[in-house]
């Protein structure tokens, strides 16, 4: 079983890298994360290059019989460690189970969400003193569900400059930004670790790992404009979240961390870009040209790489053994938000949708806006009347509440008439979302207050499988 061999590399983890963790500057931010149907990348940071990475590991703690090795020790300009990562052997599935789902999740603490914040950041979009952060709920939570999916928005390093200038981060100066945004990469990802430890961490790309300074030659907030990018090599083109991952677009024939696969228990996750390498034309938003200023991408030779790696992985999905098929995307596009030209991704609604209305996709899960809002199953904008009894049409969910520096933004009232449940900023609630597949027929999404660990909202969807 999985979760014997997740338990086992927690002890094997440690003990590898007790001389990394000695390091009081960082820890060793072990992470796993699916590699196909029968495999498992082992990740972590180290100080120093590694020769050769190798992970032992077996089905009980005190036997750790089996061992993997590789020579993927990587790094780049500006990062402060080595990034290895090693495959290794797994086996078997589960029958129900769940999984724990964030989007837009920033670093707390100091260097993030906490109990203040800078100039103009209104109170409601702070932690109150004491109170349980999503990380800490995921952590308390954890023997819950199976695995970490997080479509992107990772720890927010790119926020430095947002911060400083808020006055937030008093004593940093311009100059030394690139240090400051690496070291919020670490505290994310030594804070998220207790997790991705024993659970696989999945993770896509959103416009916060594009690169070091949220808009690449401007600071919206205080519209504020370089004339030049400030961002040094090591911190454009999502090139940490590059490095710091494996993602199983191998095993699955997809691109990078960017667009991927894979299958656990009965259902099928895929992982798309809504960032970059949208073809059809378009400019995707982090592309050069595109409206993020973000400069990054594309990431494959052609454009149209990535649909055509999507029709053809949904067309390939066997609905007997996985009937579920649930896509991942960081931007919506269905939801009912003050800002909706900043926001929706109707480029993504355009190359996605009539993939996934073609293929039966079940549920469309995205973030990008830092709200929770539940749709009604929707095709083309057309509300399916079926609602959650059987609909044909994909049930779409975004849930953009996890936190970060700064928090929650504001829907749009009266809600879109699809809308069936919303939460933001005037809730000042973070949250995550929990799916529970039960079988073949039955899917269970929940929103869990991270203060509190109650559920906000509870949605069952059914679907008759012939
Ligand atoms: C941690 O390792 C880095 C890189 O080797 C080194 O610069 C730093 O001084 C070390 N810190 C401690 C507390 O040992
Ligand atoms: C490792 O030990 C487990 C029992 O803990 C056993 O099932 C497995 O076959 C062993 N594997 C190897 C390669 O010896
Ligand atoms: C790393 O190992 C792979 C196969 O395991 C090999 O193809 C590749 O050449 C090696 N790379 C280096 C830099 O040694
Ligand atoms: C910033 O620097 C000043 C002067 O050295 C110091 O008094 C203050 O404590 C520092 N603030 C922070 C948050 O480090
Ligand atoms: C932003 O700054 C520009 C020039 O500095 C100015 O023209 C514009 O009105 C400002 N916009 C806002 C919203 O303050
Ligand atoms: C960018 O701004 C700096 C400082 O204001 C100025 O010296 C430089 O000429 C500008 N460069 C361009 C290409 O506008
Ligand atoms: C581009 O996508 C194809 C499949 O569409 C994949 O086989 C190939 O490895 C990808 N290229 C890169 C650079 O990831
Ligand atoms: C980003 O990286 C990819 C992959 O290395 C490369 O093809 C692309 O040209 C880069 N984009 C920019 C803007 O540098
Ligand atoms: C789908 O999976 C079922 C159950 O394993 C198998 O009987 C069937 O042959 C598969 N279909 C295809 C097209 O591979
Ligand atoms: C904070 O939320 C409360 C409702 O909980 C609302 O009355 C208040 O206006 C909000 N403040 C801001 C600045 O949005
Ligand atoms: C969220 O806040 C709004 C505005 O204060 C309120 O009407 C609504 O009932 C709240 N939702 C929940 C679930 O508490
Ligand atoms: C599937 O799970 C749901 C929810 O637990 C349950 O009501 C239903 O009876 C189950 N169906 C089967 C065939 O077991």
């Amino acid at each position: 079983m999985v979760r014997f061999i997740h338990a086992s590399l927690l002890a094997v983890g440690f003990t590898q890298l007790s001389q990394a963790a000695t390091n009081s500057t960082i820890n060793s931010q072990l992470r796993l994360a699916y590699a196909g149907d029968t495999g498992m990348y082992v990740s972590w940071n180290t100080f120093e290059k590694l020769d050769n990475p190798t992970v032992h590991y077996g089905l009980v703690s005190n036997d750790l019989n089996m061992t993997a090795s590789s020579n993927v020790s990587v790094t780049y300009a500006t990062s402060l460690t080595y990034n290895n990562h090693v495959k290794i052997s797994t086996g078997g599935q589960p029958e129900a189970f769940s999984v724990a789902v964030v989007v837009d999740l920033g670093t707390m603490g100091a260097q993030g969400l906490t109990t203040y914040a800078g100039t103009g950041v209104s109170v409601n979009n702070t932690l109150t003193p004491g109170e349980i952060n999503t990380i800490q709920s995921l952590d308390n939570f954890k023997s819950g569900f199976d695995f970490l999916w997080h479509p992107g928005d990772l720890a927010y390093a790119d926020y430095w400059l947002k911060e400083k200038i808020q006055g937030f981060l008093p004593n940093t100066t311009t100059a030394e930004g690139y240090h400051v945004y690496e070291s919020i990469l670490n505290d994310f990802y030594d804070e998220l670790s207790p997790v991705t430890a024993v659970k696989p961490y999945m993770v896509g790309p959103g416009n916060h790992e594009a690169n070091c300074d949220n808009g690449g030659y401007a600071d919206k907030t205080n519209n504020i404009t370089y004339n030049v990018s400030i961002c040094v090599p090591g911190q454009t083109n999502f090139t940490g979240h590059r490095n710091h991952f494996r993602m199983p677009s191998a095993e699955s024939g997809g691109t990078g961390n960017s667009w991927y696969s894979f299958n656990h228990g009965m259902t099928h996750f895929g992982q798309v870009d809504t960032e970059t390498d949208l073809g059809h034309g378009f400019i995707a938003p982090d592309e050069p040209g595109g409206v993020e200023g973000e400069d990054g991408g594309p990431f494959n030779t052609t454009l149209e790489a990535q649909t055509e790696w999507l029709e053809a992985d949904l067309a390939g999905v066997n609905r007997t053994e996985t009937p579920w098929v649930i896509v991942a995307g960081h931007r919506p596009w269905y939801l009912s938000h003050a800002n909706a030209s900043g926001t929706i991704c109707w480029t993504c609604k355009d190359v996605f949708e009539p993939l996934y209305i073609k293929y039966g996709v079940d549920l469309v899960l995205s973030g990008h806006a830092h709200v929770y809002e539940r749709q009604n199953p929707l095709a083309n904008g057309v509300i399916d009347s079926a609602g959650l009894n059987n609909p044909e049409a994909p049930w779409y969910i975004t849930n953009g509440a996890a936190g970060h520096y700064d928090g929650l933004d504001a829907l749009q009232y009266p809600l879109q008439d699809y809308s069936r449940f919303g939460l933001d900023t005037l809730n000042r609630t973070f949250g995550w979302s929990r799916l529970t597949f039960h079988n073949h027929t039955h899917l269970t999404h929940e929103f869990v207050a991270s203060k509190t660990g109650e559920v906000l909202d509870l949605a069952t969807l059914y679907k008759a499988r012939t």
